[in-house]
């Protein structure tokens, strides 16, 4: 049993860890032109998101939001849409007077993505809105709808000249995932966002690090000293990182998913994010620049996987077949809604992975990420070396080893496993956790990624971004293993496991090959 101790105090009225929590300056007004504002992304994410930063008090007076879509729709229609989505989707309770300044400046722009027409028309609209807000003409356009579209979509502004802003304004564009499917169409996008945004306006969003934890691993790792001297293969037995989905492929959501896999999916994006924020050196500044230098290093530095042996020595890939979730029958993987019945796509991946350098020799990184698994929940964890048992080995206890937890999501926190004595005459031990939770300490729900994200790009602040490079590099990677995998005459073996289970033997045994397991979540 688990001892538990609080490292936080209870929440008071008046918290002071609240103190000094400071809001930022406002960015400068802009307009968002949002390209699939029909979606699912702009209903349940992107206008939820705003309205969250408005109730906030942090949108600047006067941003406007033009959702281009092909549907036809006025913008009242597209406005009450919209507001039934916020009810249901918004972190904080819709509050109508909110609601009412912020959907005044939201209009719709009906038009096809191929036709320059609505670009021109768009601009149009875009000069008129910028004319009744005055000051500079600041755009940020977000590419919010399926990729087949983003090349058009680009050439079109392009070509309308919209990604010259006018009066001294900014012109920036988000893209959203998938941000290419392999490595040379990673590129050939890279190239199509070059020649309309320079880089330094470009933001490829990954919503892993707009994750308020995610962000919290740079300050607990260079914000208190203690940690720091032990970040290295002296002290550091191993890493796991662990993103678990009860979820299948609702929603019609196979025939994406089935093209793509967890390995393009979760891996080549938001999970080796998180694992060069816990692997990267100290960057020399805070600048996105620095940041992202320090995170290329680490992308660099990953062993590559190649040919099927390496890559079947190293990853683990699998499907689920029928079984349960919260009591509840679900079927198999390939039984799924728009899977292919002989599908080789895996809902499940697991690696391990080298970083060829200094700090991190001899060190592997555990990965594993999955759908229909018991919970949601992503988690990393640092797991330390054991201390030597010369001590207390005669009382033939096993020594567990320290284990820091970042826990992304839910329950956003850290909590640390050390050994204890347990009271009473006698010497025995256990481990107990230290922990902390973000919403009991700070007393405060976290924002969702996406409000911190957009904030950013308004901001002119590319931090949480990917960059080329990152994107390009981390791509490169993954095609190796994809192409032993489908390319290959002897691809390495798909395994099973039962939905609603942790995953397939083979997974526990990549780890038991090591002499290590994996946590238990
Ligand atoms: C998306 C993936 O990027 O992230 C989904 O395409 C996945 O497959 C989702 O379910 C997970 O995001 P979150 O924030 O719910 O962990």
């Amino acid at each position: 049993m688990l001892l538990h101790s609080a490292m936080s105090p209870e929440p008071a009225a008046t918290n002071p860890l609240r103190e000094g929590l400071s809001s930022r300056a406002l960015p400068a007004p802009c307009t968002i032109v949002i390209f699939g504002a029909t979606g699912d992304l702009t209903h349940r994410k992107l206008i939820p998101a705003l309205y969250n930063i408005a109730a906030d008090g942090e949108l600047p007076p006067g941003t406007a939001v033009v959702g281009f879509a092909r549907r036809d729709k006025s913008s009242e229609g597209f406005r009450s849409e919209l507001e039934a989505a916020n009810r249901e989707h918004s972190r904080q309770g819709h509050q109508d007077p909110v609601w009412a300044e912020y959907a005044r400046h939201i209009h719709y722009h009906r038009s096809e993505f191929e036709d320059p027409e609505g670009y021109r028309t768009l601009g149009e609209q875009l000069a008129a809105i910028e004319a009744r807000r005055g000051g500079p003409g600041n755009r940020l356009f977000y590419l919010a709808c399926a990729p087949e579209y983003f090349r058009p979509i680009l050439a079109r502004i392009a070509e309308a000249g919209l990604n010259r802003a006018p009066n001294g304004g900014w012109a920036r564009v988000i893209v959203e995932k998938p941000f290419g499917t392999d490595l040379p169409s990673a590129q050939r996008l890279n190239a199509e966002l070059a020649a309309t945004f320079p880089e330094h306006e470009t933001y490829r969003i990954d919503h892993y690090l707009g994750k308020e934890t995610a962000q919290n691993l740079m300050v607990l790792r260079f914000g208190n000293a203690i940690f720091e001297p032990l970040w290295n293969n002296r002290f550091i037995d191993h890493v796991q990182i662990t993103c678990s989905e009860t979820l299948g492929m609702e929603g019609g959501r196979g025939a994406y998913y089935d093209a793509s896999g967890a390995l393009r999916d979760m891996v080549q994006n938001h999970l080796l994010q998180l694992l060069s924020l816990v692997a990267m050196e100290p960057p020399v500044d805070l600048s996105a620049d620095g940041v992202r230098d320090a995170k290329i290093n680490v992308f660099r530095s990953l062993r590559p996987l190649v040919g099927p042996e390496a890559v079947a020595r190293n990853v683990v890939r699998a499907q689920y077949t029928a079984g349960s979730i919260d009591g509840r029958g679900v079927p198999g993987y390939r039984e799924e809604d728009r899977v292919r019945p002989d599908s080789m796509t895996e809902p499940y991946v697991a690696l391990r992975l080298h970083l060829d350098n200094w700090r991190w020799e001899g060190v592997p990184f555990y990965i594993r990420m999955g759908k229909r698994l018991p919970k949601k929940a992503t988690e990393i964890s640092v797991h330390f070396r054991k201390a030597p048992g010369v001590l207390f080995n005669r009382m033939h206890v096993e020594m567990r080893e320290n284990v820091l937890v970042m826990r992304i999501q839910p329950d956003e926190g850290i909590s640390l496993r050390m050994i204890s004595k347990i009271p009473g005459a006698n010497l025995r031990m256990e481990p107990v956790k230290m922990d902390f939770h973000y919403r009991t300490s700070f007393g405060k729900a976290s924002p969702e990624a996406y409000e911190r994200l957009l904030l950013d790009a308004m901001s002119g602040d590319a931090t949480l971004f990917a960059r080329r490079d990152e994107v390009e590099t981390a791509w490169r990677f993954i095609d190796e293993i994809e192409h032993a995998w489908h390319e290959t005459a002897a691809p390495p073996p798909m395994a099973q496991y039962p939905a609603g289970s942790w995953g397939p033997a083979e997974a526990d045994a990549l780890l038991a090959g090591d002499g290590r397991i994996w946590r238990r979540l």
